[in-house]
């Protein structure tokens, strides 16, 4: 009987040992998926990045959303480096589906997920939202206002954050990826839609960074751990980080000039030396052969320019010691405005880092050689900082009130032109006005470009 009692005893002890044991298992590792982006979305592909807080097994499913049909699923490893980020390609997708993607970190029960839509793969009409500029971490209403637009894709094209970066490097920048991607209102609107990110100097660098930033290296290299983004026109480790996609009959060229950029030398008001935001002649071909491109691909060109182009002597807020925006580069601008007019390039600008909504129709903005190349300029900024107003004058004016983003209606309808509808607008929802109470907006269209043999 004592035998038996010891036996049944020593069972027991042994079953609840064992599940102990494989609970500890289960949950050894308990992951927390800490933030996941979705960008690098074109017709038939997209990026998801995850970033854990530890290192481990998640596992991904994506899901077609209409059907709720599981299209794959993988169990990825979080590696034990590079503040555990995995990044997963999801390629031979179809054309405008919209897609759900869920993320399961390890032996933890909670999930974490979003959503994208591919691009069409014919000509389609669309709207995204832009805009820079934003306290570290911003938890601002705006990108509540933002996801509810359901626009295909948000751009943002500088300053995400203010950790002006030029020491400590690789720590400080993981840092302030993180507090920016687990702010709840950003991390719900970035979870809604692609995101499309070019940097400026706040978030590159120090503020006015360049090429001279000693976190130079760090920087790129953390971008490219933590963000989704195109492929980048240049392998260099230091950069720079330019890229470009289309969507549609339109070619976004982002283009890097922060990274390469050297500054012209004055002494006093007198240039000594010209500076260039390309920073090289690989650069600015890079760029101006790209623009040529979608021109003979029959596409319309938005380049994203992060900082101001109308800027001159006599402008309203010219100081003749100009570096950090195009009126200290008046030879490279000139170069760029004399090819976009050489070549007839059907190109708009979108930028940021002043703190405005503004726009031009081409009445300031020509820049070529006895003119002709009238560009149209639309500045929107800032998401969540103070306003300020810088470069000018534009036609349509300026409004310089915090917490503004633009909005881009694309209106293609496969004919000979496609349109396009310009707007700000405001965290509360409404429209931005100018200084004399007038709406800023602009509606135009542009003959789509025929189609060349490359
Ligand atoms: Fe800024």
């Amino acid at each position: 009987m004592a035998y038996i009692l010891r036996y049944c005893l020593m069972f027991c002890i042994s079953i609840l040992f064992s599940c102990t044991a494989q609970k500890k298992i289960v949950s050894a590792n308990n992951q927390t998926i800490e933030y996941v982006l979705c960008g690098n979305v074109t017709k038939d592909m997209a990026t998801i990045s995850i970033k854990a807080d530890k290192a481990g097994k998640c596992k991904i499913n994506l899901i077609e959303s209409l059907t709720g049909k599981i299209i794959k699923t993988k169990l990825l490893t979080v590696p034990d480096l590079a503040d555990f980020i995995i990044k997963e390609n999801f390629t031979g997708l179809k054309p405008n589906t919209k897609y759900t993607y869920q993320i399961f970190p390890e032996g933890n029960s909670s999930m974490l997920g979003g959503n994208f839509t591919t691009f069409s793969d014919k000509p389609f009409s669309y709207t995204f939202a832009f805009g820079s500029c934003m306290e570290t971490g911003s938890n601002s209403d705006i990108f509540l206002k933002i996801k509810d637009e359901n626009h295909l894709f948000f751009l943002q094209g500088g300053d995400l954050h203010y950790e002006n970066i030029d020491s400590n490097c690789t720590p400080r920048f993981n840092e302030a990826y993180k507090r920016t991607f687990t702010s709840p209102h950003q991390s719900t609107l970035y979870r809604s839609l692609p995101f499309v990110y070019m940097w400026d100097d706040h978030d590159f660098g120090p503020n006015n960074a360049d090429a001279t930033n000693p976190c130079r290296k760090e920087s790129v290299a953390a971008y490219h751990t933590h963000i989704p983004h195109y492929p980048f026109a240049f392998s260099d480790k230091e950069g720079p980080i330019s890229q470009s996609f289309s969507a549609g009959r339109v070619m976004f060229i982002l283009t890097d000039i922060r990274s390469q950029k050297i500054r012209p030398v004055y002494n006093e008001c007198e240039r000594l030396k010209t500076g260039t935001n390309f920073g090289s002649e690989a650069h600015l071909n890079w760029f101006l052969e790209s623009m040529l491109k979608a021109k003979n691909e029959g596409k319309i060109v938005a380049w994203v320019s992060s900082y101001s182009w109308v800027n001159a002597p006599g402008g309203p807020n010219y100081k003749c010691k100009e570096s950090d925006n195009w009126g200290g580069y008046p030879e490279e601008r000139q170069r760029i405005a004399n090819f976009l007019k050489e070549h007839q390039i059907p190109v708009f600008i979108l930028s940021g880092d002043a703190h405005m909504v503004a726009m031009d129709d081409g009445s300031n903005s020509d820049y070529a050689e006895n003119g002709g190349a009238p560009v149209r300029v639309f500045h929107a900024a800032a998401l969540d900082r103070y306003g300020s107003y810088k470069g000018g004058p534009y036609s349509h004016g300026y409004s310089k009130e915090p917490g503004q983003y633009g909005v881009v209606e694309v209106i293609d309808e496969g004919k000979e032109n496609i349109c396009f509808k310009w707007y700000g607008k405001s965290k509360k929802g409404e429209k931005v006005i100018n200084t004399e109470g007038k709406e800023i907006s602009m509606e135009f269209c542009l003959k789509i470009p025929n189609k060349k043999a490359p």
